[in-house]
């Protein structure tokens, strides 16, 4: 086991070709000369050293040529879901995709066809709108509601005669982001028996299950809270996000029913996907003791950063930031400040000189929001927290 990582080290990131830091001017007009990106969901951070040893062996070896997934690597995905979340995964089961937004695609591409609706519940990550519209099909928003604690929760009543019909899939994104929620047993069985109501496959996309905060609810996994929906489930995981191994694009379609799986393995092999030699031995090393020791410290160190940075933005009148219980995102309402979109948003990049998301990029219900990743060195997240504060000032 090595030494525990240094999560306060600044690394210089820009000019190696990363979106976060090398697209931040084309996209948001924010230098990365004296700009903070806190848009894109990745972390500023070395993912556990076992990863980068194991990395390091295939170099040295030297050899590129077609890979196999290794039995090491399925028992690896299998031990992690045992160890860290309670639940049994059949090696059988697990299929290897090109990371989540191509797992996303590909059911949405074998399960509905061209003109279907597929379900969001929104605000939610953006790329599922994307690849849904690119393939030709219709998103079903339902949007989420703000409870009494300022949490964002499902509204069944509202919400059921809002379907026409046509939605054969459901995408839950549990853990929540942009909301940073973890969805309790009650919610998912009550997603699960909407699903089952309404015909509907759900893919539960759970790539943020790792990122829960100390002191927040345990995640739960839709697979073993609702095994009477195993007929119409798809759970999409992947080592990326926990191990901000995003690179790799690699990712698992845990499927299993036979019938749904073959279905799916299909359009896989329709479109010719096999997974590609590096991220095999990251993903492996990664589910290992040292990659959760890393985890538990990963998960301390942004409860720190999350402390920080709603503690600074809570004197700013208007400003809220909902309650996070999991991922590294800060989702901030600016609607009580009174100002439209465009004026909060250019205080933001222009005065504070931060690159944060834009709130309705990720549907219905997120235009008063911006989106801050707070997965970089806490003297960054402390930097921005004082550069917001001087922003708005005047409301003070
Ligand atoms: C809910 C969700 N799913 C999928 C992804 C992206 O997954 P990948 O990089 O594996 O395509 C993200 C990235 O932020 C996400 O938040």
């Amino acid at each position: 086991m090595s030494a525990m990582p240094d999560f306060d080290e600044i690394i210089d990131r820009r000019g190696t070709g990363c979106s976060k830091w090398d697209a931040m001017e084309a996209v948001y007009g924010v230098s990365p000369d004296d700009g903070i990106p806190m848009w894109v969901a990745d972390m500023d951070f070395r993912p556990p050293a076992s990863v980068s040893r194991a990395l390091r062996e295939v170099v040295e070896h030297g050899v590129y040529g077609y890979p196999d997934a290794h039995p090491a690597y399925t028992e690896a995905i299998r031990w992690w879901m045992r160890e860290r979340h309670g639940w049994q995964v059949a090696a059988e089961d697990i299929l290897t995709v090109h990371g989540l937004v191509n797992g996303t695609a590909l059911a949405v591409d074998a399960f509905t066809a061209p003109g279907e609706a597929v379900v969001l519940t929104t605000p939610v990550y953006h790329a599922f709108a994307r690849v849904i519209r690119a393939l030709g099909r219709e998103v079903r928003e339902l949007p989420l509601r703000i409870d009494e604690a300022g949490l964002y929760c499902f509204d069944w009543k509202a919400w059921e005669g809002m379907l026409t019909g046509s939605e054969r899939v459901f995408i839950l994104c549990s853990p929540h982001n942009p909301g940073g929620r973890v969805w309790s047993e009650d919610e998912l069985r009550a997603v699960a028996d909407f699903c089952r109501r309404h015909d509907m496959i759900l893919v539960s996309d759970e790539i943020h299950h790792d990122l829960v905060l100390p002191g927040a609810p345990r995640h739960q996994v839709m697979a073993t809270v609702a095994p009477e929906i195993a007929d119409r489930l798809v759970t999409l995981t992947a080592a990326t996000k926990t191990f901000n191994i995003a690179g790799a694009h690699i990712g698992n379609a845990i499927i299993p029913d036979p019938e749904l799986r073959r279905r799916y393995a299909g359009r896989m092999a329709g479109l010719g996907l096999s997974p590609g030699l590096f991220g095999l031995p990251m993903v492996t090393a990664a589910y290992s003791p040292e990659g959760a020791a890393w985890v538990d410290a990963l998960t301390a160190y942004i409860d720190g950063n999350r402390r920080i940075f709603d503690e600074g933005l809570a004197p700013i009148p208007g400003l809220r930031s909902m309650p996070l219980q999991a991922t590294y995102l800060a989702w901030v309402d600016f609607a009580a400040t009174g100002m439209a979109p465009p004026e909060f948003t250019a205080r933001v990049e222009r005065v504070a000189r931060i690159a944060a998301n834009h709130g309705g990029s990720f549907g219905k219900g997120g235009e008063s929001f911006l989106r801050f990743n707070l997965a970089s060195p806490r003297s960054r997240v402390a930097e921005a927290v004082s550069r917001l504060q001087d922003a708005f000032a005047d409301l003070q």
